[in-house]
């Protein structure tokens, strides 16, 4: 299974800044991960033009469950896919928080993908509350059980676990904390789809940059990343493709 270096561009990103996905284009021709990057929509359709032929793909941070309708501001995943989106984040824990997103809108939202015939990158992780009272396997267990889409398979679907308290804050679980979830995670997708569950990307994300990356990825089932902040620098995010 090849790893995947994905990267959440969130709430930053004008034109202007497809400057680094041109450098990153360049200094990472044919990188041995799966690279994308989800870029806030507006820059969506720009950025595929941009790396079409290229090994970068391009996704979005949310959908709307619906494939079209009457739902102003809302983004579908067909205009999604029109756009050039191959991927789309759902569940990231921004939008749980702001949002109110449950595991089952969560889900059928995941479902809207892999309908659409996109890849969901379904976002699971515990807040520091639940990690220091010991529920975090407990909490993302629930949480990947109610938000996986029906019919997952290696190709629909990705998995990424965020811990809550690790987005954005420089902190990271040690590497057995995260060996001992992914693990755990691992298990709980075979009883859920099966020997499938062996070729499903498990993601970690929350604070990689470069000088953590090796380390990480080289923890048993960390299939890849899911990147905030450092994959808004080609410098950065290219050094952390390299570390795959
Ligand atoms: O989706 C990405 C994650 O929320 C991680 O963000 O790398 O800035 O901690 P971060």
């Amino acid at each position: 299974m090849k790893k995947l270096a994905a990267g959440n561009w969130k709430m930053n990103g004008t034109m202007a800044a497809l400057a680094e996905v041109s450098a990153l284009l360049e200094a990472h021709p044919d990188p041995a991960c799966e690279m994308l990057l989800c870029p806030p929509a507006t820059l969506i359709a720009a950025m595929a033009a941009q790396a079409r032929g290229t090994a970068l793909k391009v996704g979005a941070q949310d959908c709307h469950p619906r494939p079209k309708g009457a739902h102003t501001g809302d983004i579908s995943v067909p205009l999604l896919r029109d756009a050039g989106a191959t991927h789309v984040i759902v569940g990231h824990s921004e939008r749980r928080t702001d949002h109110g997103e449950t595991d089952a809108l969560v889900r059928a939202k995941a479902e809207a993908v892999v309908d659409g015939g996109l890849t969901a990158i379904v976002c699971i992780g515990e807040t520091e509350a639940e990690r220091d009272s010991g529920k975090t396997l407990a909490v993302i267990g629930t949480q990947l059980d109610g938000s996986i889409p029906g019919g997952a398979t290696a190709t629909n679907l990705v998995v990424a676990y965020e811990p809550v308290w690790a987005i954005g804050t420089g902190r990271t679980p040690m590497p057995s904390e995260i060996a001992e979830v992914h693990g755990f995670l691992r298990g709980r997708l075979r009883g859920l789809i099966g020997g499938e569950a062996e070729k499903v990307r498990i993601l970690y994300g929350g604070s990689v940059k470069p000088s953590n990356a090796a380390d990480i990825f080289a923890i048993p089932h960390v299939d890849g990343a899911l990147v905030g902040g450092a994959s808004l620098k080609a410098a950065d995010f290219g050094a952390i493709v390299a570390a795959l």
